[in-house]
């Protein structure tokens, strides 16, 4: 069978032929339908973030997957369900983390992550998990499944923040998404019925098809060069809760300021090292006298899969479509890693859910 993968410090994809996979006990097999890109691919491929399972010189990409059952061997799936992959494994016999369903809050060594870290992904025509791993979904839903995984990470990150100011009567109207990529633009969406007010900023100057995106949700576009975070309460408000994923280091250390008393700051963004200085004195203070809470938060569990098939199943047709700027099969599989101003969300298609 096929598969994309990138060899060790080649800082490109290609394409392999492989063994098609055989499922073991509590496997099924699975069909791959699409499998999207985000920007930790680019990361894995330039060899920022990840690495090869152990022993193997390469990885399978891909964690953004969507397939239908092919062989469900001896698991209670059933031959052409559709199905969405969980991302993370236990590397070397199971822990705690994994045998709680709570792998997302494994620490680093006791995970593996498919298609990033330790395990091969999903980038090929076949794949075998775990039933355990596998989240069902209507098939009506097939096309826009490999958005599940990418909304899952807001679910979580949205449960965490939710819950540091669950001990009192929170009552948010205004969120701020930091970035107008993929992840950014679909958590937008996921916020328009949850928030009064949102708003989302960017680093671009008008045309650009994501400021449209933007407004077409009736959400308020903020250009970072005009405004800094830290100045968009003056020329805004001062929202109660800031979603960042820009990746972008300061902007954590801004929006501290930038939240409104009693605000919340989920941290999505993975940045390379950059050393900067901040006032901490006056961070710690406006932490503490304002009651702020920022939650850091990576992955997703299975729970947060679900509630994610639920919102992918809300959001409407075409305001996904205008996100998937790109769908590409073997043939072209490159142009689904190309990263322009163009680009939103692009996938690899594998197969289609009505015939192979
Ligand atoms: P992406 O497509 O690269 O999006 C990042 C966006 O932020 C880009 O649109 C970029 O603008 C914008 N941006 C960067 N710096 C900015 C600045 N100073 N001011 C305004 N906008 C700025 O990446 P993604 O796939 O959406 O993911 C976003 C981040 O979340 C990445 O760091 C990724 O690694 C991380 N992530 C984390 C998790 C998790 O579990 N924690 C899961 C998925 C992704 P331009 O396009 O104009 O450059
Ligand atoms: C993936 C997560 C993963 C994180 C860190 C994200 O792009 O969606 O599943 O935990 O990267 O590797
Ligand atoms: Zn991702």
């Amino acid at each position: 069978m096929k598969a994309i993968a990138v060899r060790d410090g080649a800082g490109e994809a290609e394409l392999l032929e492989l063994p098609q996979p055989e499922p073991a006990a509590g496997e099924a097999l699975v069909r791959t339908l699409r499998v999207g890109v985000d920007g930790t691919d680019h990361e894995v491929i330039a060899g920022s973030h990840g690495g090869s399972p152990e022993g193997e010189d390469y990885l399978v990409l891909g964690h953004e997957a969507v397939g239908v059952v092919e062989d469900a061997h001896d698991t209670t799936l059933e031959k052409g369900d559709v199905v969405v992959p969980t991302v993370r494994r236990p590397p070397n016999g199971t822990n705690r983390y994994f045998e709680n369903d709570e792998p997302d809050m494994a620490p680093d060594g006791q995970y593996h992550e498919r298609g990033i870290v330790g395990a091969h992904g999903f980038m090929a025509e076949y794949f075998t998990s775990p039933e355990s791993a596998l989240i069902k979904l209507n098939p009506s839903l097939a096309e826009y499944g490999f958005l599940v995984e990418p909304i899952s990470i807001t679910e979580k990150a949205l449960e965490h923040a939710e819950a540091s100011r669950s001990a009192f009567e929170w009552a948010p109207e205004s969120a701020l998404v930091l970035g107008n990529g993929s992840l950014g633009l679909l958590t937008l969406a996921m916020f328009e019925h949850r928030f009064e007010r949102t708003y989302c900023l960017g680093r671009r100057d008008r045309p650009d098809p994501t400021i449209d995106i933007i407004e077409s949700l009736g959400s308020t576009y903020i250009n970072s060069n005009d405004t800094p975070v830290s100045e968009i309460p003056e020329t805004y408000e001062a929202p109660d809760l800031i979603y960042e994923a820009t990746g972008y280091a300061k902007h954590p250390f801004e929006s501290i300021n930038a939240l409104a008393p009693n605000g919340v700051l989920a941290a999505l963004g993975v940045p390379n090292d950059w050393t900067f200085e901040i006032n901490g004195g006056a961070l710690h203070r406006e932490l503490v006298l304002h009651n702020k809470a920022i939650v850091g938060s990576v992955n997703s569990n299975r729970r947060q899969f679900e509630a994610a098939v639920e919102s992918l199943n809300s959001l409407s047709k075409p305001y996904l479509a205008s996100l998937v700027t790109g769908v590409y099969d073997l043939e072209s599989f490159e142009k689904a890693f190309a990263n322009d101003d163009t680009t939103i969300k692009n996938a690899v298609q594998f197969s289609t859910y009505e015939k192979r």
